[in-house]
């Protein structure tokens, strides 16, 4: 039995990887890291075993206690913070104090290939503490059209974005849990290496939008709009600064990149394919769906 802290649980990936811990081996101790212990049991009441203790990134009087008795930390970087060395440092650290040597970090497909990214900077910095690890690197979340992007979809019917003909690779947070429980678990035998999770797609926005159209009754527009047209959109629709520029470098450099590499990592892991983007729009088909107006 291991005990094994969660950051970022109550998330879209966090909380896929405590349900697929629960599936495999329901005798492990699992402990989610959380901002807000009354919200998040809320939150988790469906997982009555799951520990909860308080955890915040911005508050090193917080990483002690959390870290005592633990053996394992799947580590998430939230998308709001990018200022490694101030919020990230002290706490390799302080997993390096406590004694644990074992550290998951969901990183990002090509991480290594860009020095300024803060997944490439945590990266390193895990590896300048000696810590063993593993890096999961996914591809471009499917549920980012259920989320960043659902809002768009639901009141304009449109996807707007400054991405061209730029393919993404689609891959299924589902799918991220899965692989990640599954690597906690057997920490051991994949540890000190990094693992790519894509699934078997790589798709354009225009690409993605027809397909979504083939599935629902009131079909949807893509359109591509330039950085600049992006930026002054999203801020009359009253987007942070912060959160418009990491849409731009997301959407906008795929343009000049080269296709996104496929790996098979995953089915080599689960003996199963990862999801296709046909399954995930029918799974997630009434969220894009023309919401009905309710009268007063
Ligand atoms: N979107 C993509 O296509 C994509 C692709 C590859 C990699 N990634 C990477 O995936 C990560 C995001 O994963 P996600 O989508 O699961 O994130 P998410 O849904 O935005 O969840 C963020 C989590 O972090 C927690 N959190 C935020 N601030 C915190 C703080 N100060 N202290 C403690 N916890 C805090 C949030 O908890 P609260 O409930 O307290 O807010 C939440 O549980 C990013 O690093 C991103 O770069 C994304």
């Amino acid at each position: 039995m291991s005990s094994i802290l969660i950051t970022g649980a109550t998330g879209n990936v966090g909380l896929e990887v405590i349900r697929y811990l629960y599936q495999i081996d329901a005798s492990n101790r699992i402990v989610a890291g959380v901002r807000n212990i009354e919200k998040a049991k809320k939150f988790f009441s469906d997982f009555p075993k799951l520990e909860l203790v308080h955890f915040d990134f911005e508050d090193p009087d917080t990483f002690d206690n959390a870290l005592s008795g633990i053996d394992r930390v799947f580590l998430l970087r939230p998308p709001h913070i990018s200022d490694v060395d101030k919020i990230f440092r002290p706490l390799i650290a302080s997993i390096k104090h406590n004694s644990i040597n074992e550290i998951i970090f969901l990183s990002v497909q090509g991480a290594e290939k860009s020095k300024i990214i803060p997944h490439n900077k945590i990266e390193r910095l895990i590896m300048e503490f000696g810590l063993d690890h593993i890096f999961l690197r996914p591809s471009y979340f499917m549920q980012n059209l259920t989320t960043t992007l659902i809002g768009d979809i639901k009141t304009k019917r449109e996807i707007v974005l400054p991405s061209g003909k730029a393919k993404f690779n689609w891959v299924d947070i589902e799918n991220i849990g899965e692989a990640a429980a599954i690597l906690l678990e057997k920490f051991p035998d994949y540890k000190n290496q990094p693992y790519e999770i894509t699934g078997y797609e790589n798709l354009s926005f225009a690409q993605v939008t027809s397909q979504i159209n083939r599935i629902i009754d009131n079909p949807i527009l893509y359109r591509s709009v330039n950085p600049l047209k992006f930026l002054l959109i999203k801020k009359r629709e009253g987007m942070g600064k912060g959160l418009i520029m990491v849409m731009i470098l997301l959407h906008f450099l795929p343009r000049f990149q080269k296709e996104p590499k496929i790996s098979n990592f995953f089915e080599q892991l689960m003996g199963k394919k990862p999801t296709d983007l046909a399954t995930f729009i029918k799974r997630e088909k009434v969220q894009f769906e023309k919401q009905p107006v309710i009268k007063p």
